[in-house]
């Protein structure tokens, strides 16, 4: 199979090129990534010599037609990802989540590619804290901030390309993903490398906020799961059973390095913050048997604290810049 895997060079695209050459090491995989701020080569560095790297844009619609052209599947997961960021300036959130899905599913439609597009939870919404409620594929869009509508969007392109054209494509939306690689800007690696960099980690507001953590192997299997299984124009939604609020995050990865429950600094929460998110994979799991390995999120974030302790050549560089950018903002 000839993957084109798009944004593989960010957290959960690099951790999808590792996660398959382990498993299948008979696919050629071609990445193409623009290497924004939240790419970073060093994260495919270990399997460099297996794959092909292509740096440009998924809105140039001639490097993609080129490689679309030259593949069994795409696997999409490049976008902008990152919330506040959408705050401060949503622009490259329409040019890369609209317009690059646009230009992905014109090719795809040219040459008969099958589509993968990876999408979030987050175009649902959120929902109360004390509600028992998780999202289905059958919950309305309800997106809150510029990154979830964009995302939003382009889930709907997908779909009405799907009904108008015959595209052979799926769509998966994922609740919170950790694990190796994921830039220091997101809540988990910012945390842990705060410890480990000497500074106090930051909680948004009182850290009531609930989100539904599954670590991103288990991601990458059900994306694989969906590959080999789905059926095209279905939404598949996967999560692992992982609802926990950011306070006892924080306080699980402050255990795990030996510091006292409260040293943390309380910060100005993140303008719309969503409450919760909370699915409902019983789709993934009674269509196509997918079941998560990691089930112990305590185990999960062990390693990943483990992962960060180990990389430090990998985030060190970014330590300082990401914070500095935090503060600007009193977070
Ligand atoms: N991180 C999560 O918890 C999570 C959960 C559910 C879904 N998702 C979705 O998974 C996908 C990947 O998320 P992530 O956390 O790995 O993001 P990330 O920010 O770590 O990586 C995004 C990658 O896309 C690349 N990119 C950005 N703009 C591009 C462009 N115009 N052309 C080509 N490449 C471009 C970046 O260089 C980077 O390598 C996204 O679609 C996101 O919406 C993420």
């Amino acid at each position: 199979m000839r993957l084109l895997v798009t944004g593989g060079a960010g957290f959960i695209g690099a951790n999808f090129v590792h996660y398959t050459l382990r498993r299948h090491p008979e696919h050629q995989i071609t990445v193409l990534d623009a290497l924004t701020y939240a790419g970073n080569e060093a994260s495919l560095a270990p399997v460099r010599d297996s794959i092909e790297f292509v740096r440009g844009s998924v809105a140039d619609a001639a490097v993609v037609d080129e490689l679309v052209g030259r593949s069994d599947a795409v696997v999409h997961f490049a976008a902008e990802s990152h919330n506040d960021n959408s705050l401060r300036d949503p622009s490259p959130f329409l040019t890369t989540n609209i317009i690059g899905t646009y230009t992905i599913l014109e090719a795809v439609r040219k040459h008969g590619v099958r589509l993968h597009h990876i999408s979030t939870d987050e175009v649902y919404g959120d929902l109360e804290l004390d509600d028992p409620a998780k999202f289905t594929p059958e919950t309305p869009y309800n997106p809150s901030s510029p990154y979830s509508s964009t995302k939003a969007g382009s889930d709907l392109l997908v779909r009405a390309w799907v009904r108008s054209f015959g595209i052979e494509a799926t769509i998966s939306n994922c609740s919170n993903n950790y694990g190796p690689y994921q830039h220091i800007e997101k809540f988990i690696p910012r945390q842990i490398t705060n410890v480990l960099a000497g500074l106090r980690p930051k909680l948004y507001g009182q850290g009531e906020n609930v989100r539904d953590w599954i670590h991103v192997d288990d991601h990458n299997s059900a994306v694989h799961a969906i590959l080999d299984k789905g059926r095209s124009g279905e939404t598949y939604l996967i999560g692992s059973d992982g609802e926990r609020n950011n306070r006892e995050v924080l306080s699980m990865i402050l255990e795990l390095l030996g510091q006292p429950g409260d040293a943390f600094d309380q910060v100005t929460d993140r303008a719309g913050h969503d409450l919760r998110y909370a699915i409902d994979a019983s789709k993934l799991r009674d269509e196509l048997g997918w079941k998560p390995q990691f089930t112990d999120f305590r185990d999960g974030l062990a390693a990943t604290v483990d992962w960060y302790r180990d990389n430090e050549a990998w985030w060190g560089p970014l330590k300082k810049q990401v914070e500095a950018k935090y503060a600007a903002q009193g977070q």
